[in-house]
């Protein structure tokens, strides 16, 4: 399938669940509010590869993250929680990725790439 939809709303808060777009795993995870808060206060000159929180998520629905669940280095699946940023840890080599999929410490470019998404109707969403 080249799209799948999905209810953000099974999903529960700081939690994540992973599904499967184009035979690829995708993070779902909602956000406490304290993480979303953590993740617009950061410094953009702190970031490898600068991106605010609000141009990861959308509008209105900015606890909901998205995000291919592959690591920006060499494709390892990220560690849920862990790393010294509270986002995901990679284990293969050590990348530390922020609540917001930012890259923050460790060998991978650039952050967690965002899928092509939107919200259809209430909180389900359509990736690609
Ligand atoms: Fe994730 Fe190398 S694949 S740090």
């Amino acid at each position: 399938l080249s799209t799948v939809e999905f209810d953000t709303s099974k999903v529960a808060e700081g939690m994540q669940l992973v599904i499967t777009w184009q035979g690829k795993p995708v993070f779902i995870r909602n956000r406490t509010a304290a993480e979303v808060q953590q993740a617009t206060s950061v410094n953009l000159s702190d970031l490898k590869d600068p991106q605010t929180d609000t141009e990861r998520t959308k509008e209105g629905h900015q606890s909901t993250l998205v995000v291919l669940a592959s690591c920006t280095h060499l494709g390892c699946i990220p560690t849920f929680g862990t790393g010294d940023y509270g986002g995901w840890f990679c284990p293969c080599h050590g990348s530390h990725y922020d609540v917001s999929g930012r890259i923050r410490k460790g060998p991978a470019p650039i952050n967690l790439v965002v899928p092509e998404y939107e919200f259809t109707a209430g909180s389900t969403i359509r990736i690609g």
